[in-house]
């Protein structure tokens, strides 16, 4: 008798879905999506918002930070699903509605701490992030490595970076 195998994936149904709803930079936004759908790919395919970069996308680079009720977090690392019920902010709403940048732009683009930029919005939405919290920042050059020790950036060396978290600290009086 002979026997044939079935291709790997005939048994398979199709991704399961499910309903999600979730505020994205002050907007309600309702989906039916894939359960194994990340929220980095539903902020960039299924909203538009490409400013969320994705590099690693298995939490290394820290490209994909956004802000998950108001924490840095990393979009590749989390589910659509899991964000269900969450307000994600993401780097395009940083700036003002007249274009005005925020201080923490200001200060990149002050102190010159960017290149290519692919790291940029997650750095940025970091350090908003962390200075959106009450307690005050290390701003030693020490401390702001730490602060910047999950945002990978291939292109700055840093240096100019650390400068412009000092020239943000300014900017915002958090010095
Ligand atoms: S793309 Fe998410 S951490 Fe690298
Ligand atoms: S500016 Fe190019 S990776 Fe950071």
């Amino acid at each position: 008798m002979t026997r044939t195998m079935k291709p790997a994936s005939a048994d398979r149904s199709a991704d399961a879905t499910v309903d999600v709803a979730l505020t994205v930079n002050g907007e309600t936004v309702r989906r039916t999506v894939s359960v194994r759908m990340l929220l980095s790919d539903f902020l960039r395919h299924e909203l538009g918002l490409t400013g969320t970069h994705v590099g690693c996308e298995h939490g290394v680079c820290g490209c994909c930070t956004v802000l998950i009720d108001g924490k840095p977090g990393r979009a590749c690392l989390t589910l659509a699903a899991q964000a269900n019920g969450y307000s994600i902010r993401t780097i395009e709403s940083v700036a003002a509605a007249d274009g005005t940048l925020h201080p923490v732009q200001q200060a990149f683009k002050e102190c010159h701490g960017l290149q290519c930029g692919y790291c940029t919005p997650g750095m940025v939405m970091n350090i908003v992030g962390r200075f959106e919290e009450p307690q005050a920042l290390d701003l030693s050059d020490d401390g702001i490595r730490e602060l910047l020790s999950g945002n990978l950036c291939r292109c700055t060396g840093y240096l100019n970076i650390i400068a412009a978290v000092r020239r943000a600290a300014e900017l915002l009086g958090r010095t």
